[in-house]
């Protein structure tokens, strides 16, 4: 069984990272979608929450599951059996980083990466703007699932309460 993993940090999930998953799963038998833990960078979503929207909004898909991971890459991969990770590259910008990773992922346990061209709809489309447009009030709508958009609501309410209890 020829299995997949499409690892990233997820804070939080957005469409263009839904579209890569599905076209994964197209192409692979099974799909890890695995949730890096960064100790050193807190982000607007606990580990477990991306998990859990995640695991949320891939419900329908039977060959894809969601885990969350520490250290390397290449470990969990090893760990699993699995032979293939899968990267969307959005545009020539992402190009020199990810090829840096897929030659030092391969030179360490000759793991392979298989990069797929993010859809000409989500290639603006990063987490972070997500973020940043959404803490400011704008309208994400239509580049995150739903729950998520309400997820990111609720976090940006939360904020908003915590600031006026401050002052
Ligand atoms: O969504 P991101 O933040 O662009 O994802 C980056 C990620 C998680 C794929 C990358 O940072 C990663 O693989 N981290 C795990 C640590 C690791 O293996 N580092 C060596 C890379 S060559």
């Amino acid at each position: 069984m020829a299995t997949a993993v499409c690892p990233g940090s997820f804070d939080p999930v957005t469409n263009g990272h839904l579209d890569i998953i599905a076209r994964a799963a197209r192409l692979f038998d099974h799909v890890s979608v695995a949730v890096l833990v960064n100790h050193s960078k807190q982000g607007m979503f606990s580990v477990e929450q991306r998990v859990q929207m995640l695991r949320d909004v891939t419900s329908s898909q039977p060959t894809v599951s969601v885990e969350s991971f520490e250290g390397l890459l290449v470990d969990f991969c090893a760990e699993r059996g699995i032979g293939a990770i899968v990267k969307g590259l959005r545009a020539v910008t992402d190009f020199d980083y990810e090829l840096q990773m897929a030659q030092m992922n391969a030179r360490l346990t000759g793991v392979e990466t298989v990069f797929v061209p993010t859809a000409p709809e989500w290639s603006f489309l990063a987490s972070s703007l997500v973020k940043e447009v959404a803490v400011h009030g704008g309208d994400v709508s239509g580049l995150v699932p739903p729950l998520v958009l309400a997820e990111m609501n609720q976090h940006v309410r939360e904020q908003m309460i915590d600031r006026l209890g401050e002052g």
